[in-house]
């Protein structure tokens, strides 16, 4: 499968590593590539701290991010942006982001906020309406969790984005512990028959701890197809 020019990355729940994959991604597409990322709605963060753009650009050397919108609040940002009183650009308006970055480079990384379903502007459209709403080849990277639950929450989340005609790349382990117990070994081998969709990446618990220079080394080990032969 040939990669399509705008990958959306979403993930199982927040805090399952979707920047550090983006991260990954960014790193491993840049050594062929021109890469932009976007985070169309960042919450959970003051005006002067880093946000999931900057950590991107951190760890991979990718100097094209951008965010579309900012709140304080640790909440989905639809939530964030009522409580303060804020307007959020509409699914419409990031998608004319995606295509203007589009026309620059070869691709453009997207990463959502929480889970599939999560809000991203002022009405509660989020990752599946911005994607319906572009006119380029798009295709989705679900980063799951590595331990008890995933299955379940990695078979929702597929059969979301089936169900509104999504493509979907695969599926990718957002920290695998070092020493696996029971349900993390077990989880890696049963993903792909529970969920359908291919497991194509897997990054290594403390991978977002390294050194920008390792982790851009060793990104590209993290990936199989389609990522490694685009
Ligand atoms: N492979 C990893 N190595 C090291 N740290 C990791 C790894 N995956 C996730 N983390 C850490 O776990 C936390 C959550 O990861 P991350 O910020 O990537 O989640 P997220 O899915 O992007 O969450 P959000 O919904 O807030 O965007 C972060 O502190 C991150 O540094
Ligand atoms: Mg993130």
């Amino acid at each position: 499968m040939s990669l399509p020019r705008v990958m959306i990355v979403t993930g199982t729940d927040t805090e399952v590593g979707k920047t550090v994959v983006t991260a990954a991604l960014a790193a491993t597409l840049a050594r062929q590539r021109t890469v932009a990322m976007l985070k169309p709605a960042q919450t959970g963060v003051g005006p002067h701290d880093a946000g999931d753009a900057d950590e991107v650009r951190r760890l991979s050397g990718v100097d094209s991010v951008h965010e579309g919108a900012r709140l304080r609040d640790p909440l989905a940002p639809t939530t964030a942006a009522r409580r303060e009183g804020m307007a959020l650009p509409s699914v419409l308006e990031h998608a004319q982001k995606v295509h203007t970055l589009a026309a620059s480079h070869d691709v453009v990384l997207v990463e959502g906020s929480g889970g599939l379903l999560v809000g991203l502007d002022g009405h509660g459209a989020g990752l599946p309406e911005l994607a319906a709403e572009l006119e380029l080849p798009c295709g989705f990277v679900v980063v799951a969790r590595a331990g008890l639950g995933t299955l379940n929450h990695s078979g929702l989340t597929l059969e979301a984005l089936r169900r509104r005609g999504h493509l979907v790349l695969g599926l990718v382990v957002g920290s695998v512990p070092q020493t696996r117990g029971l349900a993390e070994q077990t989880n890696l081998e049963s993903l792909e028959a529970v969920t359908g969709a291919p497991l194509i990446g897997c990054v290594p618990a403390g991978a977002g701890s390294l050194p920008a220079d390792e982790f851009r080394s060793a990104a590209p080990s993290w990936f199989g197809p389609p990522i490694t032969t685009a």
